[in-house]
C-alpha cells in the first residue's frame, strides 16, 4: 500500500478559524427562495410558509451566515420593494437571470427564517443600478433603533428590534461584463469607498465587503484587487473571492489537483491587500471573504434551453446541478484549503444553499435530499471549529493535465476547544489506498476514536429523490494505532483524534 505521513505540533498553528467560512448562500434566483427555503401550502410549511424539512436540514448543516439576496440579482434590485405589505410588493423583471421576481419573499421575511436557520444575515447592497443613498437607507432601515424614517418603517413593517445586520457586501461581482452597471476598477473602489463612507456613519458597528474579483482568470484580476483597494482599502473590513470548479474535460486527476489553484487565488489576493496595505503604511490587515464558491457546470446547458423556453418565468429549475461523488471530494478539497487558510480567509459562503448549485435539493409539493457534497460540509462545520494547525505533509506527488507537483494527500487538521484534533483528509489517489501514519506526539498520548469516510467506486454516482443514499458517508473500523490509518482511494475522511480518557 501506498503510504504517507503527517507532523502535528501543537505550537504549530495558522490561527483560529473563523466559524464563518462555513457559511452559505441563498439569492433570488430559481428555486432557492420560492419552492425551496419558502413554499407556503407545502404540507411541512411553518406558519411562515417556510419549509420545515429545509430548514432541518440547514440546521444539520450548521450554517452560521447566509449571504442574501445576491449575487447577481442584487445589481438591478430595490431593496425597497422588498419590504411592507405583500399585497403592495411591486413584482419586477429580474434582469440578471431573466425572470420576474414578485417580492413576496423579502428581508424580513428572509431575517425571520435565518433566526430560525440559527445563522447571522450578510446582506448585499446593490452598487450596480443604484448606490450610496440606498445603501446607507439600508443600513437604517435594518439597524437604527427609530426615530427617522426607514428605521420607523421597520417598526411600522412589523419588526419592532433592529435586525442588527453586521455584515454587508457593497455590491456583488461589479468586475463582471454580465454584471448590471458593472464598473471599472477605479469606479468601483470610488463608490465602495463613499458608500461605506455612509453605512458605516449610520452604524459604524457593521463589516463591509468589497468586491474582488469574480474569478481568478478573468483578465482584470489582480489589477482589479490593487486599484480598487487604493481607493476604498481604509474603509472596508474583507475583499471578496469568488471561485467555481469544473470537470468539463471529465478528467478526474486533473479536477481534484484544481484547488491547487485556489490556494495560489488566496495567497495571491493576499498579496496585493497586504501591498496596498504597504503603500499606505496603514496598520490595518484587510481579511479574504470567500463568499461564492462551489462546484458549477453539470447545468449549464440545461438552463441555455431553460432561459430559451421560459422568458420572464417563475421558480425555473435554474443553476440546479446534480453533485456527483467526485464534485463532493473537490468540495472537500476546498474546505481543506479554507482551513488552511484559516489566517485570511474569514468568511466563506458555499454557493449556494438550496436547489441552486446547492448540497440540498426539493422537489415543489415533494420531498427534501441531501446532495452528495452535503456530507463534506456538514462534517467541517461540525467538527472544523478551534484552531487551524500546521500540518507537515509527506506523500506521493502526481502531474495532471494542468497542475504539476499535486499532493496525493490533502490534509487540514483542526484542534477543538476540548483538546480533541480532526483530521480532514482527501486521497487524491483514484486507484489506490493511502497508509497515513501521523505524528501527534507533542499533543501527548492520542488515539482515533472515529473514521468516517466517502467513498463510492463510481465517481459519477449521485443521490436523488428516489435514492438519497447512494453517496453517503460509512464509519470504518478504528485503526490500531496512529501509524496504520488507511484512506481509501479516492476518498474524503474525516478521523478524530482524543486522549485517551476522552474517549
Ligand atoms: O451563484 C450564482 C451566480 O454566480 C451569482 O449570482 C453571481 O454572483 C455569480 O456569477
Amino acid at each position: 500500500m501506498k503510504k504517507a505521513s503527517v507532523i502535528l505540533d501543537k505550537d504549530y498553528t495558522i490561527s483560529e478559524i473563523d466559524q464563518r467560512i462555513y457559511g452559505s448562500f441563498i439569492e433570488h434566483l430559481g428555486r432557492a427562495v420560492y419552492t425551496g427555503i419558502y413554499e407556503p401550502g407545502h404540507r411541512l410549511a411553518d406558519e411562515q410558509g417556510f419549509r420545515k424539512d429545509v430548514l432541518e436540514m440547514v440546521r444539520e448543516l450548521n450554517v452560521p451566515v447566509v449571504r442574501y439576496p445576491g449575487g447577481n440579482f442584487v445589481s438591478g434590485f430595490n431593496w425597497e420593494d422588498s419590504v411592507g405589505p405583500v399585497e403592495s410588493r411591486p413584482a419586477r423583471l429580474d434582469l440578471a437571470w431573466g425572470t420576474t421576481e414578485t417580492n413576496e419573499f423579502g428581508l424580513h421575511e428572509f431575517v425571520d427564517w435565518a433566526k430560525k436557520a440559527n445563522a447571522q444575515v450578510m446582506y448585499a447592497v446593490n452598487l450596480g443600478t443604484r448606490g450610496p443613498d440606498c445603501a446607507r437607507n439600508a443600513v437604517e432601515y435594518a439597524n437604527h433603533k427609530g426615530g427617522t424614517y426607514w428605521s420607523n418603517l421597520r417598526i411600522k413593517n412589523g419588526a419592532k428590534e433592529p435586525f442588527d445586520i453586521k455584515l454587508w457586501c457593497l455590491g456583488n461581482e461589479m468586475d463582471g461584463p454580465w454584471q448590471m452597471c458593472g464598473k471599472t476598477a477605479y469606479e468601483y473602489g470610488r463608490v465602495a469607498n463613499e458608500t461605506a463612507k455612509l453605512m458605516k456613519l449610520v452604524d459604524p458597528s457593521i463589516e463591509l465587503v468589497a468586491c474582488g474579483s469574480s474569478s481568478y482568470r478573468i483578465k482584470t484580476f489582480g489589477e482589479w484587487e490593487y486599484t480598487m483597494l487604493n481607493e476604498c482599502y481604509d474603509r472596508v473590513d474583507y475583499v471578496s473571492l469568488h471561485r467555481y470548479f469544473k470537470n468539463k474535460e471529465n478528467d478526474a486527476e486533473d479536477y481534484l489537483a484544481s484547488t491547487l489553484e485556489l490556494d495560489e487565488f488566496i495567497h495571491t489576493v493576499a498579496a496585493i491587500c497586504d501591498a496596498v496595505k504597504g503603500k499606505k503604511h496603514s496598520k490595518k490587515t484587510l481579511q479574504l471573504s470567500l463568499d461564492e464558491w462551489n462546484v458549477w457546470y453539470h447545468s449549464n446547458e440545461q438552463d441555455q434551453e431553460i432561459f430559451r423556453d421560459n422568458a420572464w418565468g417563475r421558480k425555473l429549475p435554474l443553476l440546479e446541478d446534480v453533485y456527483n461523488f467526485e464534485d463532493a471530494l473537490l468540495v472537500g478539497l476546498t474546505l481543506i484549503s479554507m482551513i488552511r487558510n484559516a489566517d485570511r480567509v474569514k468568511i466563506g459562503c458555499l454557493a449556494q444553499l438550496v436547489n441552486v448549485i446547492a448540497p440540498i435539493m426539493t422537489r415543489e409539493g415533494g420531498g427534501v435530499w441531501a446532495q452528495t457534497i452535503f456530507y463534506p460540509v456538514m462534517a467541517a462545520s461540525k467538527y472544523g471549529r478551534g484552531i487551524s494547525l500546521l500540518p507537515k505533509v509527506i506523500c506521493d506527488r502526481y502531474t495532471s493535465r494542468n497542475f504539476d507537483d499535486v499532493p496525493v494527500i490533502d490534509l487540514a487538521a483542526v484542534q477543538a476547544e476540548d483538546g480533541s484534533v480532526t483530521l480532514f483528509v482527501v486521497n487524491r489517489d483514484l486507484k489506490d489506498a493511502v497508509e497515513l501514519s501521523c505524528d501527534i506526539r507533542s499533543f501527548g498520548e492520542m488515539r482515533v476514536v472515529s473514521h468516517a469516510a466517502l467513498h463510492h467506486d463510481d465517481m459519477k454516482a449521485v443521490n436523488t429523490e428516489a435514492h438519497p443514499d447512494t453517496v453517503k458517508p460509512v464509519e470504518l473500523a478504528v485503526p490500531k494505532s496512529l501509524d496504520s490509518i488507511v484512506l481509501p482511494a479516492a476518498s474524503w475522511n474525516v478521523i478524530r483524534l482524543m486522549k485517551p480518557m476522552e474517549g
